[in-house]
């Protein structure tokens, strides 16, 4: 650039010296000369005949003594010939660069007398350059999202000749995604473009290979390539996938904390962050507290115990989101399997609080309920009853059970019983366990009082005072309360009835007999009462007994045979014996 530069100076002033010049000189040079040579002559190579242009004589050449005045000596004169050699390599893209008219101005000094001849040799081009791009290897990254049309700008090649020697055109190779448009021509730019003509999918095809060619207009064209790869950059068009839309898994409950559940995997098939994947729960604010979950690697562990009797499954889902945003969900159902860790249970909803003696068989007298939180075999619950007892256990709905009489009961035998009821599920090993309840049996009045003899003989000795006691009898009644309680009356006797309340009296309470006034032997021998024992039951139940009441004879008369003496033991004051012993 310099050196042109320099020539193009040294042209101008040479241009407004030479009228000043030219009265000195000889007038045959009107016409400036000028040569044209191709760039790149051998050393050696005849330009023109100068002497001869310059209209000087073979024989004066020696005495001018021609020579080139110019800081690069190009060129050398041939003393004797007088010809314009070229003496040094002529590379016209040194020399001008891309200025198509490349001159290169000479001054030829002539001496006796001094002249100066301005002379121009013109450089001409020729196509010893190829095009030559920048980089040989362009790479281009392209997200796949790009459009169709969209321009993407290339490095232009270049070339260091001119004119038609000079870069003309490029080619591509082929490619059914890009095509080629040249831009900006008028500016000499000429600068490729590409042009997306096919929408690009990474997941199909991840990199382009292009070959662009730029050739010049030489004979023979010249042409040069550079490789152009296109890199499919990711658009994250894909989302994550699971491995399974739903996964299910089986788990034992009482599993320690930190035990390994499941591992979810989801895949994308974007690359680099598109295809980074973190996972998290999606749903439910308890699965949190229950489960574990690497967001990395997508494990999942148990963080509690599982309780199948708290829950039997779970069901949750698991979001995989990739750096780019897109999300993927996946279900996951866990069956909880249950062990046999809890115990059957024996509730009472309802014991019956008037269980009477006369209860039917089949008379419920208890409801219970059973309760085993385990599931299947392990919640499957019997229950028996331990003693031998007059009860039997009626299943019915939902666990629950019926506990009946199961016999006759008797209060006066078995007042009360201790009915234990143990209850056993069928998980292996079974568990079990017995609750007891207390049954009291209500009294019925089912038993009439019993005298202690069917009949009683009392003798007493007359003259007795009046209120003495004269007898007791007694019955008993097994009955409780009012049902046992005995009260005693006359009901019947041999005595006038208007007479016998003046005769003798009993005691509800105590069953004594009392004399009402001093028998009369003279007058009443003997006399029978029927008594009778009356219960407080309702309807009372009662039992009748006979006394005989013999009034025996005391001295207390003058001897007057009227009567037969009763007996040898007549005397006996207040003696009473049984009928049986009485001889
Ligand atoms: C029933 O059980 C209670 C308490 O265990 C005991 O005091 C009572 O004597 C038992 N009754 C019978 C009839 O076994
Ligand atoms: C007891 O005696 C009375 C009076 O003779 C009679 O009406 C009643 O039926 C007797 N009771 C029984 C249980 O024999």
């Amino acid at each position: 650039m310099g050196n042109r530069a320099k020539l193009r100076s040294s042209t101008w002033r040479r241009q407004v010296l030479f009228p000043f010049l030219l009265p000195l000189f000889s007038g045959a040079l009107s016409e400036q000369i000028l040569y044209s040579i191709p760039e790149e002559m051998a050393r050696g190579s005849v330009v023109g005949n100068l002497a001869e242009d310059l209209g000087l004589h073979v024989q004066d050449l020696l005495t001018r003594n021609l020579r080139i005045s110019a800081e690069k000596q190009y060129f050398t004169i041939d003393k004797e010939t007088g010809n314009l050699l070229v003496s040094d390599r002529i590379d016209r893209e040194s020399l001008c660069s891309q200025n198509p008219l490349c001159v290169l101005p000479l001054e030829i000094v002539a001496e006796n007398p001094l002249n100066v001849f301005h002379i121009n040799v013109m450089i001409d081009d020729i196509n010893d350059n190829p095009p030559h791009f920048p980089q040989n290897n362009i790479v281009l990254q392209i997200n796949e999202f790009v459009i169709p049309g969209t321009q993407f700008g290339l490095e232009s090649a270049i070339d260091a000749d001119v004119g038609p020697n000079s870069l003309q055109s490029y080619q591509l190779s082929y490619s059914e995604h890009f095509s080629l448009i040249v831009k900006d021509k008028t500016e000499g730019k000429n600068a490729p473009e590409l042009v997306l003509e096919k929408s690009l999918d990474r997941e199909q095809q991840s990199s382009h290979l292009l070959v662009l060619t730029a050739m010049d207009g030489g004979d023979p064209v010249r042409t040069s390539t550079t490789q152009i790869r296109i890199k499919v950059t990711d658009a994250n068009d894909n989302p994550p996938v699971f491995s399974q839309n739903v996964y299910k898994v089986s788990l034992r409950e009482n599993l320690p904390p930190g035990t390994s559940v499941l591992k979810v995997t989801a895949t994308d098939q974007d690359e680099g962050i598109n295809a980074e994947i973190t996972y998290s729960f999606k749903t439910l604010r308890d699965i949190g507290n229950k489960f574990m979950l690497d967001h990395q690697s997508g494990e999942i562990k148990s963080k509690d115990p599982i309780d199948f009797e708290i829950s039997s499954s779970y069901t949750m889902s698991i979001e995989a989101e990739d750096g780019g945003g897109m999300a993927a969900e996946c279900k996951i159902i866990l069956e909880i399997v249950d062990e046999n860790d809890n115990t059957p249970e024996v509730v009472f909803t309802s014991v019956s609080s008037s269980i009477t003696e006369d209860a039917e068989p089949g008379t419920v007298i208890a409801l219970f309920k059973t309760y085993d939180q385990d599931s299947g075999e392990n919640g499957e619950v019997t229950c028996l009853i331990e003693e031998k007892v007059p009860f039997r256990i009626v299943p019915s709905s939902n666990n629950y059970y019926k506990l009946v009489t199961d016999g006759a009961l008797d209060r006066e035998q078995t007042p009360e019983y201790n009915v234990t009821i143990t209850a056993t599920d069928r998980g292996k090993p079974p568990l079990s366990s017995s609750r007891s309840v207390t049954l009291h049996i209500g009294d019925i009045n089912d038993n009439a009082p019993v005298f202690h003899q069917a009949s009683y003989v009392v003798h007493v000795a007359e003259n007795n005072p009046p209120g003495a006691s004269i007898a007791q009898v007694s019955a008993s009644d097994p009955d409780l309360g009012p049902n046992g309680r005995v009260s005693y009356s006359i009901v019947a006797s041999d005595l006038e009835p208007l007479a016998l309340s003046s005769y003798v009296s009993v005691s509800a309470q105590s069953g004594v007999v009392f004399a009402q006034r001093a028998f009369d032997h003279e007058q009443l021998r003997a006399f029978e009462l029927t008594l009778q024992a009356r219960d407080q039951g309702s309807p009372a139940l009662s039992a009748n007994a006979s006394l005989r009441v013999l009034v025996g004879d005391r001295n207390d008369n003058a001897p007057r045979v009227l009567y037969p003496a009763l007996g040898p033991d007549g005397s006996a004051l207040f003696d009473t014996v049984p009928r049986a012993a009485q001889p």
